[in-house]
């Protein structure tokens, strides 16, 4: 039932402030100004013994997972990096038994994530999931974790479970870091920043209309060009995914501060680049990069917190705590996707080659 929507895709867009608040549910706990994530199963003192969190998982759940390491670290204060799984499983890693392992899925059927969790616990690791389907080979496999809450997804493309498994190491990031060493008043701002997700999320879907037009102005790209730094470098990569997915658009993401190491070579009209662009103490630095694409005469639209005078265009976007900003900052691009995709008639909850979940080698 696609609830008086055309496709899935654009339903599940549309359902993100409800499952934000779903993950988000019963588990806040304003008396410490921390969170109770109760299947973790990962007591506190193990909690401060972590020395590093290593994250898992592919395609979609792999760029949430970047997001959850970039939480983590800045939340947390923990190293946390992410991996895709499909890689990992096939390069004999070293397993540290100081580390905490996060298997990220939103079936919890991905073979190649499975065959990681199997890898890593045959060899001793402590593995987590964050995983969206309850009772999965994933979850089942995994010493404990976080259910992400985002309730069925059809569309083959993951949109709002991308979104709530961001939200579910926010929320992951916060537990350890008020285990560790994050002080109350922080773990009250993040709070407060969680709480305000649902309405900012409303906000930027009212903005449809708008990215509709927008999307109609860049359908005839043959490839674009996405880019972010530090916590806009993997809201560029899922939105660039995104796009591929959909529209079949090539599509390239890099961090902006490695354009001028060789991608700007590319620059020119007929490649139009996507920038994120947070309002954080890197803002300066990416409006150096938005002059640079302009004096190649590149076309630039902005996904940012206030209009960007060197952006063709700019989506603004409401602002949260920086941390959080992430969790927002790719959503008007999946309206992106969707409209471009729509436009160029595509098969939007089946695209062509994919499946939704890979059970297989
Ligand atoms: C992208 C997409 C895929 C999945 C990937 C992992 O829109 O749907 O990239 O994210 O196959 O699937 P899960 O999360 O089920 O493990």
């Amino acid at each position: 039932d696609m609830g008086g929507h055309d496709t899935y895709m654009h339903k599940e867009i549309s359902e993100q402030p409800d499952a934000v608040d779903r993950v988000l549910r019963g588990r806040i706990d304003d008396r410490f100004s921390t969170v109770r994530l109760d299947g973790l199963n990962l007591d506190a003192r193990d909690a401060r013994t972590i020395r590093r969190i290593k994250i898992l998982g592919c395609g979609t759940s792999y760029h949430a997972g970047q997001i959850g390491a970039q939480l983590i670290e800045e939340i947390a204060r923990i190293p946390a990096d992410a991996e895709p799984a499909s890689e990992f499983r096939y390069r004999n890693p070293v397993v540290d038994p100081d580390t905490l392992y996060v298997a990220v899925s939103q079936s919890g059927e991905t073979y190649d994530v499975l065959a990681a969790v199997q890898e890593l616990k045959r060899k001793g690791g402590q593995v987590l999931g964050v995983v969206n389907v309850v009772g999965s080979a994933i979850a089942r496999e995994t010493d404990g974790g976080v259910y992400v809450h985002a309730g069925p997804e059809v569309c083959v493309v993951s949109t709002k479970c991308f979104t709530n498994t961001t939200v579910a190491f926010a929320l992951l990031a916060l537990h350890l870091g008020r285990i560790r060493d994050l002080s109350v008043a922080d773990g009250k701002r993040i709070i407060a920043g969680l709480r305000r997700l649902p309405e900012q999320i409303t906000e930027i879907l009212a903005g449809e209309d708008e990215v509709k037009a927008l999307a109609g102005n860049y359908a005839d790209a043959k490839s674009m060009m996405f880019i972010g730094r530090v916590r806009g470098c993997p809201v560029a990569r899922e939105a660039s995914l995104k796009l591929k997915e959909v529209s079949y658009i090539h599509a390239e993401a890099y961090p902006a501060s490695e354009l001028k190491h060789g991608p700007l070579a590319l620059i020119e009209p007929a490649l139009p680049t996507v920038a994120i662009v947070p309002d954080d103490e890197l803002l300066e630095k990416n409006r150096a990069a938005l002059e640079e694409i302009k004096a190649r005469d590149g076309r630039i639209l902005a996904v940012a917190h206030a209009p960007q005078e060197r952006a063709d265009h700019t989506i603004v976007v409401p602002k949260n705590e920086t941390e959080l900003d992430p969790i927002l900052m790719g959503i008007p691009l999946q309206l992106f996707a969707y409209h471009t995709a729509l436009a160029l008639g595509r098969d939007i909850d089946k695209p062509r080659n994919l499946a939704k979940s890979v059970t297989v080698e």
